[in-house]
């Protein structure tokens, strides 16, 4: 089984990129292989609206969007990694799931339904509630995309520097196991 993870934070040595660590070792030990896209890093400008990827797929703009679809079209998971800023994901995820519109046909069907999904999300406040709007833009996201998800895991209360902990990593270990 092969993963990608699209990473949604800036840091690499932050928060949420503690929970990746924790889900690729788990990976790791299932022997499944993983890719990350550090999206920060990637050139992903805004879908335009044009609607023309819905035809065959391709999107107008040629921009790393095109690796992100690769590596997601060769993946069985496709696991979101985010930090929550203003109640939702960064905005470096949301770029990527707004053109994941290529990812429907004319139709509306999906090109990439029954792929596993998983989600990964810290965030400041100690109240759980405050990821709520990002865990519904996550949930009928998937629904569109008819993507079958198998869970996440939500750290409130995320601290700069501070490690995540262990009971959190169990988690995402039982995550990795319900896998299959
Ligand atoms: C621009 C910005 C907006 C944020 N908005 C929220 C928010 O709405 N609610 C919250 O609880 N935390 C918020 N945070 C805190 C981050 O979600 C939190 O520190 C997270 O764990 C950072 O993850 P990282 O270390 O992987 O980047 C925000 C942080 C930034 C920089």
């Amino acid at each position: 089984m092969k993963a990608v993870i699209l990473f949604g934070s800036p840091r690499k040595k932050g928060n949420t990129i503690q929970l990746v660590q924790a889900l690729t070792d788990a990976l790791i030990k299932k022997g499944y292989s993983f890719h990350i896209l550090y999206l920060n890093d990637l050139n992903i400008r805004p879908c335009q609206g044009c609607y023309a990827c819905l035809k065959d797929g391709s999107c107008k703009i040629n921009d790393d969007m095109k690796k992100v679809r690769k590596y997601i079209m060769e993946s069985d998971i496709i696991v979101y990694a985010t930090p929550i800023y203003w109640f939702g994901p960064s905005a470096q995820l949301k770029l990527a799931i707004d053109r994941s519109i290529a990812f429907m046909d004319s139709d509306y069907n999906s090109r990439i339904a029954g792929k596993k999904a998983i989600t990964l999300i810290t965030f400041a406040d100690n109240n759980a509630d405050t990821c709520q709007p990002t865990k519904d833009i996550f949930k009928k996201t998937f629904d569109l995309l008819k993507l079958n998800y198998k869970g996440g895991v939500e750290v409130p209360g995320c601290i700069d520097g501070e490690e995540i902990k262990e009971s959190y990593k169990k988690k995402i270990n039982k995550l990795a196991d319900a896998l299959l």
